[in-house]
């Protein structure tokens, strides 16, 4: 029961966090919608302006499930041939640290939200007030891998001190993502210096993409018990 009323809270915190960040959108935006849940908490009062207020704007999304949502509201889904530049985007995150350093893809969505983000002229993180962090690493960073790869990755991560496990759904088949890899969650490891660690796994073949979101996002809006904490880099 405690546990319960325990997500009970941090799901109207989301909301109030996707709340404000709705506050930052105008007409004629192009914005990129996040994944996870707090995203989708986003894109719902996002569709509703859309479907019931006429707000005008389109939208690049990081998922298949965040497309399908928007769509589902009538929001014009678009993509990179037609617009380089969105104005704003608006995901969740799974850790939020000083400088707005960030560990992303408990969704699994990292590659695509990564792109999405890098494209965006304004970064805005919408989460509750349990995913602010001193240090990254204590959630599982996720690195998302070329499938033949992933036991050589695996042990390079080893060396670098993770304890990688591949993502699995709750039957035991293998989390596959939207392009096809597998995903990687690495354990065991506090971040001293999250800059240097995130060099070194981007420089292993058979990587795609990882978790670490630097010097990416601009404005953090963490949702606590008594008001919305605006954080900045
Ligand atoms: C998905 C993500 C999510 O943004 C992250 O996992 C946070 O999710 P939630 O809002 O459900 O707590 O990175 O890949």
């Amino acid at each position: 029961m405690a546990t319960q009323d325990h997500s009970q809270d941090h799901a109207d915190l989301k909301l109030h966090a996707a709340q404000r960040a709705l506050k930052l959108v105008e007409p004629g935006m192009t914005v990129g919608l996040g994944s996870g849940s707090t995203a989708t908490l986003w894109i719902k009062l996002l569709g509703e302006q859309v479907r019931d207020h006429g707000l005008k704007i389109r939208a690049i999304a990081s998922s298949e499930d965040s497309e399908k949502l928007g769509r589902s509201y009538g929001i014009p889904i678009i993509n990179f041939e037609e617009c380089r530049k969105l104005d704003l985007t608006v995901d969740g995150a799974d850790e939020v640290a000083p400088g707005l350093a960030l560990i992303k893809g408990g969704g699994g969505k990292l590659l695509r939200e990564k792109i999405v983000a890098s494209a965006s002229k304004r970064f805005v993180v919408v989460a509750d007030g349990s995913k602010q962090v001193e240090k990254l690493g204590k959630f599982p960073l996720p690195v998302e891998v070329i499938q033949m790869a992933v036991p050589l990755v695996s042990d390079e991560l080893r060396e670098l001190g993770f304890t990688p496990k591949i993502r699995v759904h709750a039957d035991g088949s293998r989390y596959i993502t939207d392009e096809g890899n597998l995903i990687l969650d690495c354990s065991g490891l506090l971040m001293e210096d999250p800059a240097k660690l995130a060099a070194k796994i981007d420089s292993l073949v058979g990587v795609v993409e990882h978790g670490l979101f630097l010097n990416m996002a601009n404005l953090a809006l963490i949702a606590c018990e008594k008001q919305i904490i605006e954080r900045t880099v």
